[in-house]
């Protein structure tokens, strides 16, 4: 897809980026080790997923080169239980004959700077110990590891490590959430 260094736009996504953000995706559940679904998903659930993330006022990013879609990345809660409304977790796809080019750099502080706004003040990252690019990714981006859960997932016939990596945001924990400023995120179901 690419011979030099890219121009990147990032922008919302819209439901018409669908069919591109699926494929990408599925690319990576079949050959990758960043999503930890296994199957192939409906392009129904994508755009459910996509949804329940902007009814929730979290970001749901793509970036563009020449007209084309060529990663994602969106924010969901961390966990569904309320006194976790502040924080996100979130997850970054780059096609695959587009990554190494600098993209997820351009789409990932973009997605942490949208987090920020939304009134999120924990960022995490949840990634596969062997995933390299990604844990490189991330620590680029200003995330530290904040642990390690030994063998929780099983893809590709090896149990898989999960490196929890943590960004603070705005204030953080520096002052209290203010809950009138509009801009909170919600709580899952
Ligand atoms: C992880 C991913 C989002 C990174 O996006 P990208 O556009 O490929 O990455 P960039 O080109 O912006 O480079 C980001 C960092 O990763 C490193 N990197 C990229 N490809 C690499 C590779 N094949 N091996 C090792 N490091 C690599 C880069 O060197 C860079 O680190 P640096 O700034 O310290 O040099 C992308 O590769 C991807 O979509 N991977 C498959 C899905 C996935 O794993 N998603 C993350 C789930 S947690």
């Amino acid at each position: 897809m690419l011979d030099s260094a890219p121009t990147v736009t990032i922008r919302p996504s819209t439901e018409a980026d669908v069919p591109a953000m699926l494929e990408i995706y599925s690319y990576h559940i079949q050959h990758g080790l960043g999503p930890f679904d296994v199957e192939p998903l409906h392009p129904e659930e994508l755009k459910r997923r996509r949804k329940a993330m902007l009814k929730r006022r979290l970001p749901h990013l793509v970036a563009e080169m020449d007209g084309v879609v060529a990663g994602y990345a969106y924010a969901a809660p961390f966990r569904k239980r309320p006194a976790y409304r502040y924080t996100v977790e979130h997850s970054i796809y780059v096609h695959k004959d587009a990554q190494g080019h600098g993209i997820g750099r351009r789409l990932l502080p973009a997605l942490i700077e949208a987090c920020a706004a939304a009134g999120a003040r924990q960022m995490v990252a949840v990634v596969d110990s062997a995933n390299l690019p990604s844990l490189r990714l991330h620590v680029a981006c200003g995330f530290v590891q904040a642990g390690v859960l030994h063998s929780v997932g099983f893809k590709f016939g090896r149990w898989a490590d999960s490196v929890f990596l943590q960004r603070a945001l705005g204030p953080a924990d520096t002052e209290p959430p203010d809950d009138h400023n509009g801009g909170t995120v919600q709580a899952g179901d």
